[in-house]
């Protein structure tokens, strides 16, 4: 009983501290005074697609029916992904970093993957940050650019563009280079 007089009495108070707020809006201010910042990145993606420990596994595929004839890659395929990130392309080159997510396999008529990745920094300035890639990869052109749509801690509200180039493949292993622009405060 004591316990409820309580709750009611917290509940009274709260609703008349929210009773106080006479508008739904905040003062309009300049976004953010500090100076906006580029930022270069520059490191290799290391993806292994079979083997022991794969970074790449399917989590679910369409059931289809009609034979795909353009694409070398079956369309409807979902891929859970967590591919190191190096500083350079060796095998034993220092890892700074991981990419999380997605991968859809989303092209009825050409090999291309949408992404939804996130790709944190585990070393150097921007450890603990990391920024967030959503684009369309077309996986059959040697070069290509993804868009970098956001970010957190350091990289909070980034935008940017990445350009990847394929580095090498051998049906198990693929590297690629990754070029990523990032404009952030
Ligand atoms: C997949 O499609 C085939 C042909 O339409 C059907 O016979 C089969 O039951 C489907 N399998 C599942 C798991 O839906
Ligand atoms: C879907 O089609 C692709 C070929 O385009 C094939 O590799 C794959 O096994 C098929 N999946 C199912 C579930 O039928
Ligand atoms: C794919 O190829 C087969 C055999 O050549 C053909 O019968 C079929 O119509 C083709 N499918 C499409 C979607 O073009
Ligand atoms: C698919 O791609 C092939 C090869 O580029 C092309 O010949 C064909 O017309 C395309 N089909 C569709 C439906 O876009
Ligand atoms: C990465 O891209 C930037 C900006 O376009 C360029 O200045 C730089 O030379 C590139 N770095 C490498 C290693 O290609």
């Amino acid at each position: 009983m004591r316990g409820t007089l309580t709750l009611t009495w917290i509940l009274m108070v709260c609703l008349s501290q929210v009773a106080v707020q006479s508008q739904y809006y905040s003062e309009s201010l300049p976004y953010d005074p500090r100076p906006v910042k580029v930022t270069n990145l520059y490191f290799f993606l290391h993806e292994t697609l079979r083997g022991k420990n794969p970074t790449v596994v399917m989590v679910a595929q369409a059931n289809n029916t009609s034979n795909d004839n353009y694409s070398s890659v079956p369309f409807g395929t979902l891929y859970a992904i967590d591919d190191p990130l190096k500083i350079g392309p060796g095998d034993n080159s220092e890892v700074i970093g991981n990419a999380l997510g997605l991968g859809i396999l989303s092209g009825k008529n050409s090999t291309t993957v949408v992404m939804y990745l996130d790709f944190g920094f585990t070393a150097g300035k921007f450890k603990g940050s990391s920024i967030s890639i959503f684009s369309r990869n077309p996986l059959i052109k040697m070069e290509r650019e993804l868009s970098v749509v956001g970010g957190r801690g350091e990289f909070r509200m980034a935008e940017g563009y990445a350009r990847l180039k394929n580095y090498f493949f051998d049906g198990t292993t693929v590297i690629i280079e990754y070029n990523v622009t990032v404009i952030h405060y």
